[in-house]
């Protein structure tokens, strides 16, 4: 396990779906704050992630989006609420262990697909082709698995998670 870094943060990855927003709040009561990507994205380009992605495309989503990790350097006792691609680039991989203790937070496919189902606001989590959307899911696990701790999300509420996660910062700080 890696120590977390000085500023004691936690980037939360995971594929879209597995709860990161969520998660990150509940552990507001243990004096975390609490960022969501997505969130400062949409704010600092004044237009929602289906607009971004149909009028600018996926490339220039994802250079916004390794932009807006970037500008986190620096926080501290901040939970960071990841886009489920976040895993793809390298770049975001170094930005984020400087940031702090990377927790996937891990679903399996048919939960995922029943949290996705009726949902918007997520182009790549199209609901007219699930057979793509569970590849993708497939395809960025050895991603997600880089990260310095795994915590299955299935069966806990998210406060129950968020403990978890807690239990993971503790052990880190003790390696
Ligand atoms: C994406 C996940 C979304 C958002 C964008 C792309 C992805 O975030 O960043 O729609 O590539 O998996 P959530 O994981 O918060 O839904």
């Amino acid at each position: 396990m890696c120590a977390p870094s000085s500023g004691d943060n936690v980037v939360l990855v995971g594929f879209m779906g597995a709860g990161k927003t969520t998660v990150a709040k509940e552990l507001g009561p243990a004096g975390y704050d609490s960022v969501d990507l997505d969130d400062l994205i949409v704010r600092r380009c004044g237009r929602s992630i289906p607009e971004i992605f149909a009028e600018e495309g996926e490339p220039f989503f994802r250079d916004r989006e390794t932009e807006a990790l970037r500008s986190l350097l620096g926080v501290r006792r901040t939970v960071v609420a990841t886009g489920g691609g976040i895993v793809g680039r390298e770049e975001n991989w170094t930005l984020m262990r400087r940031l702090g203790l990377i927790v996937y937070l891990h679903a399996d496919w048919p939960l995922l697909q029943s949290r996705l189902a009726g949902g918007e606001g997520r182009p790549l989590a199209d609901s007219s082709d699930w057979p793509r959307v569970e590849a993708l899911w497939r395809s960025r696990i050895p991603l997600y698995e880089r990260a310095d701790a795994i915590i299955e999300t299935g069966s806990g509420t998210p406060a129950e998670v968020a403990s978890a996660i807690l239990r993971k910062l503790s052990e880190g700080r003790r390696s």
